[in-house]
């Protein structure tokens, strides 16, 4: 077996945002990357950049996948990362969102991840490998009219920890990554859908979605660039912290399954919302633990962490 670091790693969903980000810093880092693109223009773009080979590659499509399969097997040098970085965003009323639009969220973001890690398993379990889904904080907690998005998301959940318990016997490691709001095209590509949906609001609720829309077209409040994050202030990072959570799960030996990475503000958020579902989930009938034994299971939980991260291995 040939050592991890110098084989091949594919990004999907490298023409802009995260996935342009992550095959520049990997091929700064002396790696070899396919990073797929749809336009002929990003196709060129990713050409000029030194050990980055451009695929032309749409998540959607099994025959480009299968394609794209062909010419890395073909090349016989393996294939060591999958990262499916490939999504598109969207926002709208949930009732305001038509079946294709539905599906095609859900294609993208959730069946193309799925199709990208069938097409590559054997090249992955060859190399031991590893895949790495860029996931969300929106696939731990949802916002009103981010709805399919992080259904979606939360889906990329579900599947990450489905195909590592499958994979990890043959020596692949699956890890999620789960930033908060990252620079990027993601907002401009998905701009026109979004206006649709909240043109198209039906009674009652169309009043408000037109508050909405008039807000995106208002100019942005002057707010100085040192005042805190809220709701209304968000501070979108930039996607170097996604490229360096990315390279911990590819090339850490004991990578950790979730990488959650944003702003401090966005890492509160999450926390909260998770204790807060942990606590309505423990309010029940049949099953409720005691403050204390509540207190007492977060310390059995931090001690078994501590634990194994002092063997060198992450607890699930
Ligand atoms: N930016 C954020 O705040 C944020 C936060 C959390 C998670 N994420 C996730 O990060 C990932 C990258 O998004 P981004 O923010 O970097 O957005 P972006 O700048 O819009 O980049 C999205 C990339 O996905 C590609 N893509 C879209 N549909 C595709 C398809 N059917 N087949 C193949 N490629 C396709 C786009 O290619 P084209 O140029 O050809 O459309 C582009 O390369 C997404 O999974 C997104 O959900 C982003």
């Amino acid at each position: 077996m040939t050592n991890a670091l110098s084989q091949p790693i594919l990004v999907t969903g490298a023409s802009s945002g995260i996935g342009h980000h992550l095959t520049k810093y990997l091929a700064e880092r002396g790696h070899s990357v396919y990073a797929t693109a749809r336009k002929a223009a990003d196709l060129a773009a990713l050409a000029e950049i030194e050990s980055v080979t451009p695929l032309a590659l749409d998540v959607r499509n099994p025959a480009q996948i299968q394609a794209a399969y062909e010419l890395i097997a073909g090349r016989g040098l393996g294939l060591y990362g999958l990262v499916n970085n490939a999504g598109i965003g969207a926002l709208g009323p949930l009732h305001t969102w038509n079946e294709a639009e539905m599906l095609e969220i859900f294609d993208v973001n959730v069946f193309g991840p799925h199709r990208m890690s069938n097409a590559f398993v054997r090249l992955l379990i060859e190399s031991q490998g590893r895949i790495v889904n860029i996931g969300s904080q929106g696939g731990l907690i949802t916002s009103k009219y981010y709805g399919p998005y992080t259904m979606t998301k939360h889906a990329l959940e579900a599947y990450t920890e489905a195909l590592h318990l499958e994979l990890e016997p043959y020596g692949v490691m699956v890890s999620i990554v789960q930033p908060g709001g990252i620079i990027s095209e993601i907002g401009a590509n998905s701009a026109a859908g979004t206006f649709a949906r909240f043109e198209r609001a039906a009674p009652p609720f169309a009043e408000e979605a037109q508050q909405v829309l008039a807000s995106f077209q208002e100019e942005p409040e002057e707010i100085s660039d040192d005042a805190p994050e809220s709701e209304t202030n968000r501070k979108p990072s930039s996607p170097e912290i996604v490229s360096e959570a990315v390279y911990q799960a590819l090339f850490s030996p004991k990578p950790k399954r979730h990488y959650l990475v944003g702003t401090h503000w966005e890492g509160n958020r999450v926390i909260h919302a998770l204790i807060a579902k942990l606590l309505d989930e423990n309010d029940n009938p049949q099953h409720n633990y005691s403050r204390d034994e509540l207190v007492a299971l977060l310390d059995q939980h931090l001690a078994q962490r501590d634990h194994a991260s002092l063997k060198g291995a992450h607890p699930r």
